[in-house]
């Protein structure tokens, strides 16, 4: 595979303090989507995931169960990994940043930033967040009806004075202002930019990044009386999975530096000042894109355990299916901006989009194939010259000039307009359908209903192998269905292979149930 085809891309870490819920299997979905969709163009891809097993909160979390934080770090690792299971989430790689090759990395590029003198020892005096595991300067907070002081996302603070050894971030304000402007791909989407530079352009204070009141993390090397800020052990999480410090290590070079973290809006800060940063300071290449997502709420409304309404994946699984859900997500919440679940919402496109106008489709075409041509794949005809079928020759052009609408959505992160391009295709090949009406040819012209139909079978192969990339079960069955062959299915065979007339295919079997509620009289 050619070099420059690598794709390195990252979700963040989650913290290993409780249950994955619908926010952790959104960020995972969206990823995978961008993952698989890089495959199917021909990138090798390592898509890399896992938990952030250190600091405060998780310690804080372990001994209110009275357990030791390894072990409830290991149990809540397992749900995490027992979610990307069901979600069909094709991770390559699972970090936790209690592995060893994690604290090699971690302690390793440590000694760079000390080496390059950006670390300084001194002591902190000021506010932490525990929930959001960041330190806050008294301007940033606000004060609340019962005088407690509350960070903007609305988690109390602690005053923490203690020795602590601090990285120069202030030094590297400009730099970082210069990434920016020269990258404005850097950050996405674009408004989120903005609100990064007005940030940086304030200025920046030198950051701590150790801790001496608890112990829960990586040691500092030679100083064991100090553990790393857990962002400094978390962010390198994306070096160790590629064998850092190792350089040469041959993940390390094919894949650093990563093309795209896909993170939460929530923390942009870190992975866009503090993480380049660091990088700057170990001379390291900075990753390509960093990519906030919105955040997903349920009927609105934020989800929280105090208003009752956090929805587990499972259970979104359980009642709509996998795809079902993947689709959902991935249409209904355009890609950056917040979203919100209803299931509303959600059966009307798992009944329309993917029962009536996929499925039905599907359906419609192979069950007539298996009737009247004894499942035995028709030709299509020369649609261009003896057998001129004007609207069938326009249906076939927007299936194989897809690759354009979907490849520039998807390169701009736009995963809602690449199924929007899919979805027109889908809608311009149901009404060829209802107009060619085969089952009326079927007997006043045998031949052409079976030209229409071989037409629609190479439509389906076409959006098939697209739509792989976010309902991967059902677009196996229906490639499957097609007899499409293993090895033919990424988007270069659009164009080098087609489908065999002739060939035998498989009784067709139904690939998106309609939502029946079951509560509903
Ligand atoms: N541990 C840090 C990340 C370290 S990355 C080096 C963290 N963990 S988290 O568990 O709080 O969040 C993990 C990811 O899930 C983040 O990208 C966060 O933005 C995302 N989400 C958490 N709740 C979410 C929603 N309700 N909706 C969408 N994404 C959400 O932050």
């Amino acid at each position: 595979m050619n070099e420059n085809k690598n794709f390195y891309i990252t979700t963040a870490i989650a913290y290993a303090n409780g249950e994955p819920h619908l926010g952790h299997a959104y960020e995972a979905i969206s990823t995978d989507v961008i993952a698989r969709y890089k495959r199917l163009d021909g990138f090798q891809v390592k898509f890399l995931t896992g938990m952030d097993e250190h600091g405060q909160k998780v310690e804080k979390t372990a001994k209110a169960l009275g357990i030791e934080p390894k072990a409830f770090v290991d149990d809540i690792a397992l749900k995490f990994q027992s979610m990307l299971e069901m979600l069909n989430i094709s991770n390559d790689d699972f970090m936790r940043t209690t592995q060893a090759r994690h604290i090699k990395s971690t302690q390793a590029i440590w000694d760079r930033l000390l080496a390059k003198g950006d670390i300084y020892l001194s002591s902190y005096k000021g506010w932490y967040s525990i929930r959001d595991e960041a330190f806050f300067a008294e301007d940033e907070l606000t004060t609340n009806k019962a005088g407690e002081k509350l960070t903007p996302s609305g988690a109390p603070v602690q005053w923490v004075e203690e020795p602590s050894y601090f990285f120069k971030l202030s030094d590297y304000g400009s730099r970082l202002l210069r990434l920016y402007e020269t990258h404005p791909e850097f950050i996405q989407p674009d408004f989120r930019r903005k609100e990064i530079m007005n940030f940086v352009k304030q200025g920046l204070t030198d950051l701590s990044i150790s801790r001496t009141s608890f112990n829960w993390g990586i040691p500092v090397p030679n100083d064991d009386q100090h553990i790393m800020y857990v962002w400094l052990d978390a962010l390198t999480n994306y070096l160790s999975a590629l064998g850092y410090p190792d350089e040469s290590a041959p993940d390390f070079k094919a894949f650093w530096p990563a093309d795209l973290h896909i993170i939460g809006k929530d923390i942009l800060r870190f992975h866009t000042i503090y993480w380049p940063a660091f990088l700057m300071s170990a001379d390291l290449p900075l990753p390509k894109q960093v990519f906030g997502h919105g955040f997903l709420n349920i009927d609105g409304e934020k989800m929280s355990k105090s208003l009752g309404n956090v929805i587990t994946p499972a259970t979104m699984v359980d009642e709509f299916g996998l795809d079902q859900l993947r689709y959902f997500l991935m249409r209904e919440v355009p890609y950056g901006q917040d979203g919100s679940f209803s299931k509303e919402s959600m059966v009307l496109r798992m009944n329309s989009d993917l029962a009536n106008d996929l499925g039905n489709l599907g359906m419609r075409v192979l069950s007539m194939i298996h009737k009247n041509c004894g499942g035995i794949l028709p030709d299509m005809g020369d649609i261009a010259g003896a057998n001129k079928d004007d609207a069938g020759k326009a249906l076939l052009d927007a299936a194989y000039g897809l690759y354009e609408d979907v490849n520039h959505a998807m390169e701009a992160r736009q995963i809602h307009r690449a199924l929007e391009a899919i979805w027109r295709v889908i809608g311009h090949a149901n009404r060829y359908m209802d107009q060619a009406a085969p089952w009326t040819l079927r007997k006043t012209d045998f031949a052409a209903m079976e030209r229409v139909l071989a037409l629609l079978c190479e439509i389906l192969r076409v959006i098939g192998i697209y739509v792989q990339m976010v309902t991967p079960s059902a677009a196996e069955k229906i490639l499957d269905q097609l007899a499409v062959p293993h090895d033919q299915r990424l988007i270069e065979h659009i164009k080098s292979a087609s489908l065999r007339a002739g060939s035998t295919l498989p009784a067709p079997t139904g690939i998106f149930p309609r939502y029946i509620d079951a509560s509903a009289k």
